[in-house]
């Protein structure tokens, strides 16, 4: 199981690698995402999770991993925005896809999963299946990052008391 996982992963980084080692993409690990998770980790957890299961499933896997990891390539700090929930729901995967399209050549499909990401948030609705992939997983990878944060500072605190 350990070794599988490690193919997958394998599998994964090389079909990002050109995406990672560019400095707009290594940057995103200077600017925190939800609660305690640099943006380039959180966009390695989507890209990752959302291929493992595109991959699973016979989907189109490569497209799907690419435009996981670009979903969220913007370079300003959510906690000191000038705007609100909403306008950064709208705006953020606009700037995410021009970011994307100056480092790389971006399909139909990537532009989709990367435009649609914030879906229930925004009303457009994705145009494939790989979209809501990518837009669930980035959900369940939000809550999740969230949860073990909270948690690990719970831990410490009774370390602390105890
Ligand atoms: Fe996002
Ligand atoms: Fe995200």
């Amino acid at each position: 199981m350990v070794n599988e996982n490690k193919k997958y992963f394998a599998e994964f980084s090389d079909l990002v690698n050109d995406i990672i080692e560019n400095s707009k993409v290594k940057n995103l690990d200077n600017l925190s995402h939800h609660i305690g998770i640099s943006r380039l980790q959180h966009s390695i957890n989507v890209g990752y999770y959302s291929f493992f299961i595109a991959k699973k499933l016979g989907w189109r896997y490569k497209e799907t991993a690419r435009g996981g990891l670009l979903h969220d390539l913007f370079h300003y700090e959510c906690s000191v925005k000038k705007f609100g929930p909403f306008k950064h729901a709208a705006l953020h995967p606009k700037l995410a896809l021009r970011n994307a399209k100056r480092i790389c050549d971006i399909n139909y499909l990537e532009e989709d999963i990367i435009l649609k990401h914030m879906w229930l948030a925004n009303i457009k609705f994705p145009r494939y299946k790989e979209s809501y992939l990518v837009s669930t997983v980035d959900k369940f990878c939000a809550i999740y990052e969230a949860m073990f944060t909270i948690l690990q500072c719970i831990k410490t605190k009774f370390a602390i008391i105890h």
